[in-house]
C-alpha cells in the first residue's frame, strides 16, 4: 500500500491497484469484443467514476466518443436519498447512439435506473451499463449491470473515484471505511 495519510482512516483493502488493473483490462478486451464494429458512446458518470472512465477507455481501444454527465443522490450521506439529481447533463445529441455507461458502482440502482431510462427517452438506441462495482444486497431499483468488476459486499468503500464525503477519491485502491471515520 502507499504511504499515504488517508491509509489511516481504511480497514481492509478490497481491491489492490494491482488487482484493479488486472480486471480493469479484462473488462475493456470484454467490451471491445461486444462492441467491435459499432460506434458508440462512452458515456461517464460523475464524479465517482472519472478514473474508471480514463483506465477503461484506454483498455478499451475502440473508436469511441467520450462524454461525461454528472449526477447526484447521496449529498454527503451514505445512503442515497433516491432522488437523482442531474447537476451537469450532456453536452451533445445521443439519438440513434449505442451508449455505454461507465459506475464506479451500482448500489441502489437508484441512479443507472434514473440514468437508463433518461437515456432511453433521449434517443440512445442501446445502453450498455459497465460498473465496476455491484452491491446486490442493497438494490432496491430493478436494474443490473451488463458488465460489472467485482461484487461487493454491504460495506463503505472508498478509493479508486469513490468518495466518501469527497475525500478518498485519489486513493489507487479501493478499500473500506473505518466506521468510525463517518460515525464522527
Ligand atoms: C455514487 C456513485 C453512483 C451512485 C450509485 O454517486 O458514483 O453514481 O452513487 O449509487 P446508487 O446505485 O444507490 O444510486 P454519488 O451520488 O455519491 O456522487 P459521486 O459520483 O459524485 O460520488
Amino acid at each position: 500500500m502507499a504511504k499515504s495519510n488517508m491509509d489511516q482512516d481504511i480497514l481492509k483493502v478490497l481491491y489492490s491497484e494491482e488487482q484493479l488493473k488486472t480486471r480493469v483490462q479484462e473488462m475493456g478486451d470484454e467490451l471491445y469484443e461486444r462492441l467491435k464494429g459499432k460506434n458508440p458512446l462512452f458515456l461517464g458518470v460523475l464524479k465517482g467514476s472519472f478514473i474508471f472512465m480514463a483506465d477503461i477507455v484506454r483498455a478499451c481501444q475502440l473508436k469511441s466518443d467520450i462524454e461525461f454527465i454528472a449526477v447526484s443522490s447521496y449529498q454527503n450521506a451514505t445512503t442515497s436519498s433516491g432522488v437523482v439529481q442531474i447537476t451537469r447533463d450532456l453536452q451533445q445529441d445521443i439519438t440513434g447512439r449505442d451508449i455505454v455507461v461507465i459506475e464506479d458502482i451500482l448500489d441502489s440502482g437508484n441512479t443507472l435506473y434514473f440514468l437508463k431510462n433518461y437515456f432511453m427517452t433521449k434517443g440512445a438506441s442501446s445502453v450498455t451499463v459497465v460498473t465496476l462495482l455491484d452491491k446486490p444486497a442493497r438494490r432496491t431499483k430493478p436494474i443490473a449491470a451488463d458488465l460489472a468488476g467485482f461484487e461487493v459486499p454491504d460495506e463503505f468503500v472508498v478509493g479508486y473515484g469513490l468518495d466518501y464525503a469527497q475525500k478518498y477519491r485519489n486513493m489507487p485502491y479501493i478499500g473500506v471505511l473505518k466506521p468510525e471515520v463517518y460515525a464522527n
